[in-house]
């Protein structure tokens, strides 16, 4: 049998696709998504070579595919291609649309069939019960009639909770309810699988986003059986990145911390070793500094504790490092969970850091952000990422959740002696004993005379 993408791989994957015949109905408050869900739908289809149809009352067609060609849903050339037809019909009698309806399926075979939306048409017969279940049956039977899919629209208004357009969430065979709301200001998105026949669910409710290039994003959250266990061994040069890390392993979070009161970046340089050793593309995430900030301080760390010239360092980290830097107090947790997965696949980085961690200890409601924080790190896992988490040790339970929650463990600590201030690392790792290492004038010499060997030959 064929089956219709829903438009999401994730979607897909959890429902199968759609079925010919099927009626989906796509339910939600103005904004909610439903006109780039539905047209997003149909574009995915095209390129299965599937023919769609776009009917619309209202929707005018350039301003339609200006929005959906940022979105990367190319109504244009799907239109091209003679797979997508866009069709306003007059607002006029039911009957007068049944019948143009009828007419234009009549005339050419769609495998797809857009209405957005039918509140107008419905909405004709206010007051007739038994006329409006006829035009539903009608629209209900294009889906047969073609053999298809029928993909109505159904807008709930603003001061309204739910559809009051009839029977029609019982006769759909899916009901796809998107949601959009205001958490704490900011905007949080939500496709609700309503109903869904002959398909088990246990998901209900998936977050999403709406994404330039992108269109819907789905979320998914990472089956625990499916994360890689073990991924391939790192290693860098530096006798420092030994002590500290190994063994460390692709899939594996690295949890740095150090005291709020002194956040020295000596702790960054066994990262640069991994980077340069394997070559491998860094990203680095800062929810506390903007990236100036963030490259100053990995210079630092490397003319710091060595002497390692401004130039060498600048040198050596270039080419290494993407760095980002996201005020996360302006989106919501999923939201920013969104824009973290956005990132990660577009620069597919070898070596993932988030910087400024605790930062979410004052901002975010614990539990939606720990739920949020697992899967990402199982999603980071499942895609063979390493990935290091750098954080302030503001509070005992936030600092302990974790290292609960990481293969890897570096505490930085400070020890004062003879009026010096010498830092101590402790050190942790799935698969070997804990281990404390002052950072003493032997390991420091030991760091300046190898971090040459991570500098590019000189010609
Ligand atoms: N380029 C874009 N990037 C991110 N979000 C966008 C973009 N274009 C539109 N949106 C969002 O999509 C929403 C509109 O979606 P739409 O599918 O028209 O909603 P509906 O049909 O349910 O009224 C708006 O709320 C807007 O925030
Ligand atoms: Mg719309």
């Amino acid at each position: 049998m064929e089956i219709f993408t829903t438009g999401s791989n994730e979607l897909d994957s959890l429902v199968g696709g759609f079925r010919p015949g099927n009626m989906i109905l796509i339910v939600g408050h103005p904004g909610a998504g439903k006109t780039t869900l539905a047209s997003k739908i149909c574009y995915s289809n095209t390129l299965a070579n599937k023919r769609c149809l776009y009917l619309t009352f209202y929707e005018d067609k350039d301003k339609l595919f200006y929005n959906m060609v940022r979105l990367g849903i190319r109504l244009d050339e799907a239109e091209s291609r003679g797979l997508f037809k866009y069709i306003r019909l007059p607002v006029s009698s039911a009957e007068e649309i049944m019948d143009a309806l009828t007419n234009i399926i009549a005339k050419n075979r769609y495998d797809v069939v857009v209405i957005d939306s039918i509140n107008v048409a419905l909405e004709l017969y206010e007051r007739k019960e038994g006329q409006r279940a006829l035009l539903l049956n009608f629209f209900y039977q294009i889906a047969q009639l073609i053999n298809g899919l029928l993909v109505a629209v159904a807008e709930i208004p603003f001061e309204k909770e739910s559809l009051e357009l009839g029977s029609i969430e019982f006769i759909a065979d899916a009901v796809l309810y998107l949601k959009h709301r205001n958490v704490h200001g900011l905007l949080s998105r939500i496709l609700e699988v309503r109903k869904l026949r002959g398909v088990p669910l246990s998901i209900a409710e998936l977050p999403f986003s709406i994404v330039e290039g992108e269109g819907i994003k789905i979320y998914l959250h990472p089956r625990l059986e499916r994360v890689l266990r073990e991924g391939g061994l790192i290693r860098g040069t530096l006798e420092f990145t030994r002590q500290l890390l190994e063994p460390v392993r692709k899939g594996d979070v690295v949890y740095v911390s150090y005291p709020p009161t002194a956040r020295t970046p000596i702790v960054a340089i066994p990262f640069i070793d991994l980077l340069v050793t394997n070559n491998f593309k860094g990203f680095f995430l800062s929810y506390r500094y903007s990236k100036d900030e963030i490259l100053e301080a990995h210079i630092a760390a490397l003319t710091r504790y060595t002497d390692l010239a401004r130039e060498d360092a600048v040198k050596l980290l270039n080419g290494y490092l993407h760095i980002e830097s996201l005020n996360p107090t302006n989106y919501s947790i999923p939201h920013l969970h969104a824009i973290t997965i956005e990132f990660i696949e577009k620069i597919n980085p070898d070596l993932v850091m988030f910087h400024g961690v605790e930062i979410f200890r004052c901002i975010a409601d614990p539990q939606k952000y720990w739920t949020t924080l697992i899967n990402e790190m199982l999603w980071l896992k499942n895609i063979g990422k390493l990935v290091v988490r750098f954080g302030s040790r503001v509070d005992p339970y936030w600092h302990k959740m974790n290292a609960s929650l990481s293969e890897k463990i570096i505490d930085l600590r400070y020890r004062y002696e003879k009026g010096r201030v010498i830092p101590i690392i402790y050190s942790w790792g799935r698969g070997r004993e804990p281990s404390i290492i002052e950072v003493n004038e032997e390991i420091l010499a030991k760091l300046r005379e190898e971090i040459r060997k991570l500098l590019p030959p000189t010609p």
